[in-house]
C-alpha cells in the first residue's frame, strides 16, 4: 500500500494568514500529531468544556449521555438548511457522497437504507463467514511459518478486503487499487477542513473510483449476478426511481465505510491485545470472551472519532441551548471514555460489564455493516489469539493510514 503522507502545512499556514487555527482546546483532530495518543487531551476537553464551540464554529459534543441524547432526540439533518454539506468540500462531486444514504434524511434516507438491507443483511454475513475463516487461516499459517506479520496489511486488509470485493463481485486484482482509494475518499467526509493537497488527491480518487463503479453498474446491468452491485440494481428497478450514478454512489460508500473502517476494528483491536498482554492472556485462556473483546475493543480505540449532524431546529443540551443549523460533530471517541459512563475508561479492559458504546452511531443512521464487520473480527481477533499463544509477540513502530479514520498504515510485529 502506498503511504500518502498528509502534510498540513499550508492549511496551517492558510488559516493563520486569516486569523490564525483558532483555539482547539488541545484537541485538532487536522492535525497529523492527534493519531499519537489523542485520550489525554480529549479527556481534557471534556471535562473543561463538554460542549465545546471549535475554531470552525462546530459544536464538539463530549459527553457519552448528551451524544445519545442528540442521536435519539434532536431533530437533526445531515445536511445545512442551504442544502449544503457542513463537511464536504463542494468541489468534491464524482463518487462523493453528497448521494449516499449516510448524507440523506427522512423518507430518501429511509429508500435507500431499505434498499441497501434488501441487499445486505445477515443472510450476506453468513454467506461470508466461510471466505472469512478460509482467509484468516490462510494468513496465520503464512504469518507463523514467516516468525510474524503486518498486522496491517497482511491481516487487518486482507479480510475486509476481500469481503467487501467479494461481495461486491469485484475481481482480485483489483482489490489493490480500492486499498489506496478508499483509504483517501475517508477524507471526504470532513474535506472543507483539509488543506489543499488533500482535497486535490480526494477529487481525483474520487473521479477514479466513479469511473470504476459506473462501468460496474453498467455491465451488470447487462448481466446480473449474485453480487452486492447487481442486488443494488435489482432493489433500486422495484423501487423505480433510482438513477445508476446514485446506485454507484451507494456502491462506493458501502466499500469505503465497510473497509476502512474494519481495518480500523482490526487492527486496533490486535494493537489493545498486544499492548495489554494481561488482556491477551485473559481472552486466550476463553476465546468464547471474542465479543467483549471487540466491544471493549471498539470502546477503548474507537475507528471513527466523530460524526456529525446539523440542527434543523433549536436544541437544549449540557445547559446550553444550540440553535437551529448548527453543526453537531459527536465526539465518539471522547464518549467512548467519559467517566461518567465507564468506571475507569482510559483501562482497556475485556472484563468490563458495561461496555456497550457509540462506536457504529446510533438513531437512524445506525452502522448498517455492524454484523459484518463484527463476524470478520470475531475470526481475525480469536485466530490471530489462539494461534500466537505460546509465542512473544514483538510490535514494530506505527505508521498511520492516508485515511482520516483512526487507522494504521502499518503494524509489523515479529514472533520469537
Ligand atoms: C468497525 C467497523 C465499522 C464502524 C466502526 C462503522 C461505523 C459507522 C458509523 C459511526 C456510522 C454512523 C454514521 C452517522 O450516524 O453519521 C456508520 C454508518 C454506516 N455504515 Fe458503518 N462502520 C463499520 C463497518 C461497516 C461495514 C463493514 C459496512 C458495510 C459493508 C458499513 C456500512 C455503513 C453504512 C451503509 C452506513 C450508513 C447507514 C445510514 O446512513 O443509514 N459499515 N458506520
Amino acid at each position: 500500500m502506498e503511504t500518502v503522507k498528509l502534510d498540513y502545512t499550508a492549511y496551517n499556514e492558510n488559516i493563520a494568514a486569516n486569523g490564525g487555527p483558532g483555539d482547539w482546546k488541545g484537541v485538532n483532530p487536522f492535525d497529523p500529531d492527534y493519531r499519537i495518543n489523542p485520550y489525554p487531551g480529549i479527556n481534557a476537553l471534556r471535562e473543561a468544556d463538554p460542549i465545546n464551540l471549535t475554531p470552525v464554529n462546530t459544536w464538539r459534543i463530549n459527553r457519552f449521555d448528551d451524544i445519545q441524547n442528540i442521536l435519539r432526540n434532536a431533530k437533526t439533518s445531515q445536511t445545512l438548511s442551504s442544502g449544503l454539506s457542513p463537511g464536504f468540500d463542494p468541489l468534491d462531486r464524482r463518487g462523493s457522497f453528497l448521494e449516499f444514504v449516510l448524507n440523506k434524511d427522512g423518507d430518501e434516507h429511509a429508500r435507500l437504507r431499505q434498499m441497501i438491507v434488501r441487499s445486505m443483511n445477515m443472510k450476506t454475513v453468513r454467506a461470508m463467514e466461510g471466505a472469512v475463516i478460509e482467509t484468516v487461516k490462510e494468513v496465520m499459517d503464512k504469518a507463523l511459518a514467516d516468525g510474524g506479520l503486518d498486522i496491517i496489511k497482511d491481516l487487518a486488509m486482507v479480510v475486509p478486503s476481500r469481503m467487501v470485493c467479494t461481495i461486491m463481485g469485484i475481481p482480485e486484482e483489483d482489490r489493490e487499487m480500492f486499498d489506496r482509494l478508499t483509504a483517501i475518499r475517508t477524507n471526504g467526509f470532513f474535506a472543507r477542513f483539509l488543506p489543499p493537497e488533500v482535497q486535490e488527491q480526494l477529487r481525483q480518487a474520487g473521479n477514479d473510483i466513479a469511473d470504476y463503479f459506473e462501468k460496474l453498474v453498467a455491465t451488470r446491468r447487462k448481466n446480473l449476478g449474485n453480487d452486492l452491485v447487481s442486488q443494488l440494481i435489482i432493489s433500486a428497478d422495484q423501487d423505480g426511481h433510482i438513477p445508476d450514478e446514485q446506485l454507484a454512489v451507494q456502491a462506493i460508500g458501502i466499500i469505503v465505510a465497510g473497509y476502512e473502517t474494519t481495518i480500523g476494528l482490526i487492527g486496533n483491536g490486535c494493537r489493545s491485545l498486544i499492548e495489554h498482554p494481561d488482556q491477551l492472556a485473559l481472552f486466550r485462556q476463553d476465546t468464547s470472551r471474542v465479543n467483549a473483546v471487540i466491544d471493549e475493543g471498539l470502546r477503548y480505540d474507537a475507528p471513527i472519532h466523530f460524526i456529525w449532524r446539523v440542527l434543523t431546529e433549536p436544541f437544549e443540551i449540557g445547559g446550553k441551548l444550540l440553535p437551529k443549523d448548527a453543526v453537531l460533530w459527536l465526539h465518539i471517541a471522547a464518549g467512548n471514555h467519559d467517566p461518567l459512563r465507564f468506571e475507569d475508561p482510559d483501562t482497556f479492559n475485556i472484563l468490563r460489564e458495561r461496555n456497550a458504546n457509540v462506536s457504529f452511531g446510533g438513531g437512524a443512521h445506525f452502522c448498517l455493516g455492524n454484523q459484518l464487520a463484527r463476524m470478520e473480527a470475531r475470526h481475525a481477533l480469536t485466530e490471530f489469539s489462539e494461534r500466537t499463544k505460546h509465542l512473544k509477540i514483538n510490535a514494530g513502530e506505527i505508521v498511520w493510514s492516508p485515511s482520516f479514520f483512526r487507522v494504521m498504515g502499518n503494524y509489523p510485529v515479529t514472533f520469537s
